[in-house]
Parts: C-alpha cells; structure tokens; sequence
C-alpha cells in the first residue's frame, strides 16, 4: 500500500495507438507536466497505423517522454502515489508495452498502478479546462475508431444512447481523404482542404437521419468514389468535394447530438475524441445546442486527440478512489465502456490546469 502523501500526484501513460505520451497530474496544482510525440511521420508512408511498428516506437520513447515530463514537473518518483496507463481499448502490442511500462516503473516505487479506459480518457478530457462540464451530460464521442453518443451520469456511469453501424467519424474522413490523395491522417488535412469548397456542391447521404440516435458513415466512401469517377481531379473538384464530405459528417453529428439532448433532457454536451478538433463541427454544434438554450464543452485543441493528460484525469480519479489493478497485466483490444465501474462523487472532480 501506498504510503499517505500529502498532495495526491500521479504519472499517467498513454500508447494506445500512434501517439506515446505521459503526463503528471496533481489533485491540487492541477496538470504540471505533459509530453507527447507523435509517430504520424513514421506510419504516413504506409497510409494508415502499422501496429508492430507502433510499438516498437512506444518501446523507444516512453521512457524519455516519462522522464521528461518528471522534470518538467519538478516531481521526484518518491511525491508520486501511483502510476495510470492505457489499458484499452487500442491496439494490443501498442498497449502492452505502456501497461508493462507503468506496472514496472509503479512495481518499483512502491504505489498502485491503475488500467484507464481510452474512451474515459477522452470523455474527461473537458474537465481540465477552466469551464468544465457539470454531471450528468450528453457526450459525443468522435475519433478514429469510435463515433458514440453517451449520457454521462458521473465519472464511471456511462450509458450508451447510439452507435455508428459501421465507420468511425474519423474513420470516414480519413477514407474518403485517402481517395482524394490526402496523406495519412486525412481528417485534418481534408478539413483544410473543405475550407476553400463551395458549400451544398455536393450533396452526400445522411444515413439514419429520420430518426434515432444509431449512426451510419460507410456509404460516404461510395459516394465520394461516384463524384469522382471519369472526372479530372483538379483543385477545385477536390475541395468542393472535401467541403460535401465535411458537411454531411458534420450536419448529420448536429442532428443526433441534439436529438440525445431531447431524449435525456439535458443541456450540457460535451463533444471530445480527435473529430472534436474540427472547427465546421465545433461551429455547427456550438449554434445548434446554443440554439436550444444549452452550452457545449471541448477539450482545448491539443487534449482532443490522444494525449496523456486525459489518461491523468481518469487514472486520478480512480486511484483517488481507491481502485488499482494486481500485479498481472490485464490490456484489452476491445473493452465496452459500459462495464466500467462508478467512481464516488467526491471523487469525481479532478483538478484542473494551472492557467498557462
Ligand atoms: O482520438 P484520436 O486522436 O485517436 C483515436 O482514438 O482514434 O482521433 C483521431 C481521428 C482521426 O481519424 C483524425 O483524422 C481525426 O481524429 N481528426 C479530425 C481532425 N483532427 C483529427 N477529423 C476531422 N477534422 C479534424 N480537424
Ligand atoms: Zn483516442
């Protein structure tokens, strides 16, 4: 058992994916130190994560990243009082080598390790903010591999109202970004490219709009290939067809998301996961929850996508409570975020970032 230390302080690991990262959160001082690198470079000519070469990457850097965010945070192992780390949902060897990573580093300084969910990493994401979001609230969930609309009852109380049938959010944009010869990965870069589109040039589906809250994004692949079959790909075409792209994931998000804040009552939504970093979809959900007299709360740009101060938060929160894992690493590629347990409400506001 840990020993009681004053301030309560842990590092927090992150290495699900193509980012290794690692953060110090303090429940009083707030975030002190967070590093990232990011191996976008490394996976770009292959067109999409190479899992084994992502963790042989993690392997490299973590440690320097651990390291360096303990010096920027002026923390010594000894002020720590426990370890937090990915332990899904992701990719496994990406995830294995950041949990054998904090199960040792907690093993040797004597203090709990704790296996976060991803997804409740990106879901908490928003309460390092200055503003953040009151319990219970709707949160949409949009990365890579999850497109979620959730009714956040408190930390660990998580009730998912729709799902997408098929793509990811940013799995759509990241396809349909591909067939328009964006490098990897396409979300930002075809979001860059829809700001010089004329809008409504192109009109693409919007499955499952009529009602419910189930979502659908695969078919936009399809017909993305039909605009440009037999045609000359030149900048304009691209850019109207990016601009069609972005505004039917985006118009057909508003809808849904408002439409779980009609079916739970609730005002507040909370939009987080690397999509939320588009600045169309922060716009378009900002005017339509503000519309019906409710706030909309993000992460700040950079804890949008992964990162390891989300992870801190969760882990923080956790270990604060009392929960650690055993010995044995226990890393999961798939982990349904309903199973996960509740966390007390006095526990349940971590601290927020220092203002910079
Ligand atoms: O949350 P995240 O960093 O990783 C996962 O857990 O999946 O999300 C990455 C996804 C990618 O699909 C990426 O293209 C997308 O977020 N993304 C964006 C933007 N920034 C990141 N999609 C659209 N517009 C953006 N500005
Ligand atoms: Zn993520």
């Amino acid at each position: 058992m840990a020993k009681a230390k004053k301030a309560f302080r842990i590092l927090a690991i992150e290495s699900s994916c193509d980012e290794s990262a690692a953060a110090v959160l303090d429940e009083s001082a707030g975030l002190l130190a967070h590093e990232l690198y990011s191996q976008v470079e490394l996976h770009r000519i292959y067109g999409g994560v190479v899992p084994e070469l992502a963790s042989r990457d993690h392997v490299r850097r973590l440690l320097p990243l651990v390291r360096r965010a303990l010096d920027q945070a002026a923390t010594t192992p000894g002020q720590l009082a426990g370890v937090a780390f990915t332990a899904g949902p992701g990719l496994i060897g990406a995830l294995l080598t950041g949990a054998a990573l904090a199960r040792s580093l907690a093993y040797a300084w004597g203090v709990p390790a704790v296996g976060v969910h991803h997804l409740e990493g990106h879901l908490l994401a928003p309460l390092l903010e200055p503003e953040p979001p009151p319990f219970p609230h709707v949160a949409l969930l949009v990365s890579g591999g999850h497109t979620q609309l959730i009714e956040v009852g408190g930390i660990g109380q998580y009730r998912v109202l729709g799902d997408t049938r098929d793509d990811a959010a940013g799995e759509a944009f990241d396809k349909t970004a591909k067939l328009l010869g964006l490098p990897y990965p396409g979300g930002p870069e075809l979001a860059r490219l829809a700001q010089g589109g004329t809008p409504g040039a192109f009109q693409y589906p919007r499955p499952m709009l009529g009602a419910g809250l189930e979502l659908s994004f695969s078919g936009l692949k399809t017909a993305v290939l039909h605009s440009l079959r037999g045609k000359e790909l030149t900048a304009k075409l691209r850019a109207d067809v990016a601009r069609g792209v972005e505004e039917a994931i985006v118009g057909t998000l508003s809808v849904k998301a408002v439409r779980a804040l009609d079916a739970t009552g609730l005002d507040a939504l909370v939009v987080s996961g690397g999509v939320s970093a588009n600045q169309s979809l922060r716009a378009a959900l900002t005017e339509a929850v503000g519309q019906r007299g409710g706030r909309v709360y993000y992460p700040r740009l950079e804890f949008c996508t992964d990162n390891a101060a989300m992870i801190a938060v969760a882990g923080l929160a956790r270990l604060k409570a009392g929960e650690h894992d055993g010995l044995a690493i226990h890393s999961r590629a798939q982990w349904p975020l309903e199973t996960l347990t509740m966390v007390p409400l006095q526990h349940s506001n971590p601290p927020r970032t220092l203002p910079a």
